[in-house]
């Protein structure tokens, strides 16, 4: 049987993971990269294939969310300014997105595998991870990408509601919480994430199309793209998502 604990603070502020990994006899350790719109169920489904084929995921999102509760003394320059992006629903720069990455070896190092969840989000970004991974000996083993029609992802992402302590995530009609903008887990009052208002949507929806669906072609061409579609519950597509992966060699 697959165990992990994944040591999720190692990805967060950097330095050294220690993750507890046990896979099964057998299994493969899966090295990928998640792609498809903001709100098309990445997180979601980076969860489920985390607890059950081990690998870790490695959210740049989650990295700025949670630079997002130091105190403003304790964040770099360049951190700052990618709150003020990601408030408005823009890319952050390259470079501070790259960095963030190359700075965290050990992460993509995990014996688990890992998950790359919302990196790269642009051309550039794709061929610096492709030299990160290089320097470090490794290559990717798929390319997940997540489709989905306009309308369903509009109303996946404007039904989001986080946890503001623990940040597990929420939909106001298909995951609703027990009681009413309360997490089930940790007792947090939800929130709605400042780049799911309507406008910041439509920014990030426009920064989608522009540089990142370009990504697909990038990687059809390496032989590395696997689409699924993101129609129906989390549970259907993890098991399209699995389905896929045993059918490559
Ligand atoms: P990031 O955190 O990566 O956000 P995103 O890509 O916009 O993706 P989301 O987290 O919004 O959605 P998701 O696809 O994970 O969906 P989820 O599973 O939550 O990035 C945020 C920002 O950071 C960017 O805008 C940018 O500013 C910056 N950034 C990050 N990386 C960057 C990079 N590489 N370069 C430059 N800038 C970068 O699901 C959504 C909702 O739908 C939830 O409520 C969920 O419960 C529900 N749901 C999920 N699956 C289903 C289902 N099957 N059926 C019904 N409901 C479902």
């Amino acid at each position: 049987m697959t165990a992990t604990k994944h040591d999720r603070n190692a990805w967060f502020k950097g330095g050294i993971a220690n993750c507890q990994v046990t896979l099964a006899p057998g299994a493969r350790t899966y090295r990928m990269v998640l792609l498809g719109a903001p709100g098309v169920g990445k997180g979601t489904q980076a969860e489920l294939i985390s607890e059950r084929l081990g690998p870790c995921q490695l959210s740049t999102g989650d990295v700025f969310r949670a630079a997002k509760t130091l105190d403003p003394s304790e964040r770099t320059p360049a951190l700052s300014a990618a709150l003020d992006y990601m408030k408005r629903g823009e890319l952050v720069p390259d470079e501070t997105v790259i960095g963030i990455v190359r700075e965290r070896p050990n992460c993509l190092r995990c014996p688990g595998g890992f998950l790359l969840d919302g990196f790269p989000r642009t051309v550039h970004q794709a061929e610096a991870l492709e030299s990160i991974l290089g320097v470090l000996s490794m290559k990717l083993d798929a390319v997940l990408s997540y489709d989905l029609p306009i309308d369903q992802i509009v109303s996946r992402l404007s039904g989001r509601r986080t946890c503001g302590a623990c940040k597990a995530v929420y939909h106001v009609t298909t995951k609703p919480p027990k009681v009413a903008d309360v997490c089930d887990l940790c007792g947090g009052k939800l929130i709605l994430r400042e780049d799911d208002r309507p406008e910041a949507i439509r920014v990030r929806m426009e920064a989608y199309e522009k540089s990142t669906s370009p990504l697909a072609d990038y990687y059809r061409q390496r032989g590395l793209l696997v689409s699924i579609a993101a129609e129906g519950s989390p549970e259907d597509i993890y098991k399209r998502t699995a389905a896929a992966l045993a059918a490559r060699p």
